[in-house]
Order: C-alpha cells, then sequence, then structure tokens
C-alpha cells in the first residue's frame, strides 16, 4: 500500500477568485494499492462514495488512461480531515491523492507540473489543486488544458483562523448566484487587488493584505448565503486580522494573522462567543509549505 498525505487549502484570498490558493496544514491520508474492482473504505468507518464515481478512484483512474496502463480497480482506504463542502479543498484534496497516488503505483511517471494539468482538468479551476499538490501560495492561470503558476513559501508566522459553521455549501451553488458578467471598473478593483496579494506573497510583505482581499466579484454574492459571515470579517479586522474573506466557495470563513498561535486562538473563540455561532468551529492553522507528499 502506499499512502499519500494531502492538505487542505483556502482558495480565492478575496479578490483572486479562480486563481490564488494557499495550502494548509490539515491533512487527507489516501492508501491505495492495485486490487481487480473497486474497494474504498474510510479509516474511520465514516461514510464516504465507494462506487466508481468516488472522487480519488476516478482521479487516479484518468491518471492510468493518460499513461496507457491497463485499469483493473484499487483498494482505497481514505481518511478525511478536511470538512466537506465547507470550502477548505476537501474534493481538490480527493484529486489530488487520487493523481498523486495513482502516479505513485506507476513508477511516477508524470512530473508535478503535468499530474498539475490533470487535477486541474479534472476540477476545472487551479485554485485549491495548485497548492493542494505544490503548497504554499500559488497564482495561477489556465492556458488551454496547461496551469501556468508561482509558487512562494508562506512563512510560519501567518497564522490562519479557519471558522467553520455548521452547514455545508456546495460549490455549484456558491457558483451559481455569481453574475456571468461585471463591468470594466469591477474587473479592475479585483486584478489590481489580486496582484497585491501575489506581490505580498512574493515579497513577504503583508501590509496590504486587507486591501488585497477586498473583492467584487463572488463575495457580495455569496456572503447571505453565509450568515454570520460579514460579521466574522468585520470582528476578525477589529481584532488586527490581516485579511478576512470566504474561504474558496465558503462556508468557511478566513482570517489570517500574524499575532502568534495563542493570541489568534483566543481571538477566534472570543469571536464565535460573541454572537449567533451555535454549531461553529475554529482551526488555528499553519501554512503548508510541501504540497501532497508520498510517507
Ligand atoms: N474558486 C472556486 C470558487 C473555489 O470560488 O468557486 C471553489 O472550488
Amino acid at each position: 500500500m502506499i499512502k499519500i498525505r494531502i492538505p487542505a487549502s483556502t482558495a480565492n484570498i478575496g479578490s483572486g477568485f479562480d486563481s490564488l490558493g494557499i495550502a494548509l496544514n490539515l491533512y487527507n491520508y489516501v492508501e491505495m494499492e492495485p486490487e481487480e474492482g473497486c474497494f474504498i473504505s474510510s479509516a474511520d468507518g465514516s461514510e464516504i462514495p465507494t462506487g466508481e464515481d468516488n472522487l480519488i478512484y476516478s482521479s487516479a483512474k484518468k491518471v492510468f488512461e493518460k499513461a496507457k496502463v491497463p485499469f483493473t480497480g484499487l483498494k482505497i482506504i481514505e481518511e478525511n480531515n478536511v470538512p466537506f463542502a465547507r470550502g477548505l479543498g476537501s474534493s481538490s484534496a480527493c484529486i489530488v491523492g487520487g493523481v498523486s497516488g495513482a502516479n505513485e503505483l506507476l513508477g511516477n511517471p508524470f512530473s508535478k507540473d503535468e499530474l498539475l494539468n490533470i487535477a486541474a482538468e479534472i476540477e476545472g479551476h487551479p485554485d485549491n489543486v495548485s497548492p493542494a499538490l505544490l503548497g504554499g501560495f500559488t497564482a495561477n492561470a489556465m492556458e488551454e488544458n496547461k496551469v501556468c503558476y508561482v509558487k512562494a513559501e508562506v512563512p510560519e508566522k501567518l497564522f490562519f483562523a479557519a471558522f467553520v459553521p455548521p452547514f455545508e455549501l456546495k460549490t455549484a451553488d456558491a457558483r451559481a448566484v455569481i453574475p456571468k458578467e461585471v463591468s470594466v471598473k469591477d474587473a479592475v478593483f479585483n486584478l489590481s487587488r489580486s496582484a497585491l496579494i501575489t506581490a505580498s506573497f512574493l515579497s513577504g510583505k503583508f501590509e496590504n493584505l486587507k486591501t488585497g482581499s477586498e473583492d467584487k466579484i463572488h463575495q457580495p454574492y455569496r456572503l447571505p448565503l453565509i450568515p454570520g459571515g460579514s460579521e466574522i470579517i468585520e470582528k476578525s479586522y477589529e481584532n488586527g486580522a490581516l485579511a478576512a474573506y470566504i474561504s474558496g466557495a465558503g462556508s468557511t470563513m478566513m482570517a489570517i494573522f500574524d499575532c502568534g498561535k495563542e493570541e489568534a486562538e483566543k481571538i477566534a473563540k472570543n469571536i464565535l462567543s460573541s454572537g449567533d455561532f451555535e454549531g461553529w468551529k475554529y482551526f488555528i492553522l499553519n501554512a503548508d509549505n510541501s504540497g501532497a507528499s508520498a510517507l
């Protein structure tokens, strides 16, 4: 059995819709070995899709097809720690686990860049699969079926407070509320800010993250789907956050702090006990700079 560790990820960072993402040190694990048929189970007995449409299985199968190796089936054991349908890259973690596991089983015929192209083709956009596979902060653009990207390591002094609500938000539903067209004014608003975020991570100077994470493309339309979301952004800034935004398509709200782990934990706890946040949890995370790794 081979075993792959895959990080969670937080996409968009506000303005970088479908482009920017950061890997986080909260991990899923995938064990995989060749077996005739489809045998999928979860390490902790939790309910997961066990058919051939399981995203880890179908993503692994795609790698066999691309490598032109006959595919007869797989045994997969998954351990899922990344909350499902909460904007923390759980689907991308499955895709990256599947493609990385299959590549490992086949003796690594594909480079990481080639695996990234396959993963982005499956996901449809690169902003979660790219950091999940490569680690760190990544800025990404699709050029036909190729992901053009830049990666920057994220310093340990940055803590990511993930505020996870008790309700799911399916990416398809969160995408359905976004208008199909934007004005030039709003496009400029977002592209200038996503450039600021990328420059911040490449330079290690984070004083512009608050402005950088403002957005006119998706957050104004998605926040009404996340009761309490705006309040968390407001309270995070009152408590000195460098940035606060909807993580990916939501429902998780993310705030970035540079005040130390203990202080970030205290702030997160206070925020959740200050309003109507029943059932919300928080994680205080660092970035993961390694990406998916075979253990
Ligand atoms: N960029 C994507 C979105 C991330 O915001 O819809 C979720 O897959």
